[in-house]
């Protein structure tokens, strides 16, 4: 379990080992675009201001993952205990 921080509002959530980041935003209202779902489109990418990343995609390069100043929230999760999000 980690929890996701909204930069703009301070928002926390926690996201559980059974659901993404993505799901827990959703059911949040907050709404991010997703097309595929499994790290492959880019298309759910969002910058992080904070935290590290556990990125689980296929989509970015091993460099662009170790920036850890963004990531995929559809299949990614947090190697911290907080993740600050750019929304
Ligand atoms: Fe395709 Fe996240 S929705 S990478």
């Amino acid at each position: 379990t980690f929890e996701v921080k909204i930069a703009s509002t301070g928002q926390c959530f926690e996201v559980p080992a059974d659901k993404t980041v993505f799901s827990v935003l959703d059911e949040n209202g907050i709404a991010i675009p997703v097309s595929c779902e499994q790290g492959v489109c880019g298309t759910c990418i969002t910058r992080v201001l904070d935290g590290v990343p556990d990125h689980r995609d296929l989509y970015f390069t091993d460099e662009e993952k170790a920036k850890n100043d963004q990531f995929t929230p559809c299949c990614s999760r947090a190697r911290s205990r907080t993740l600050v999000l750019d929304l």
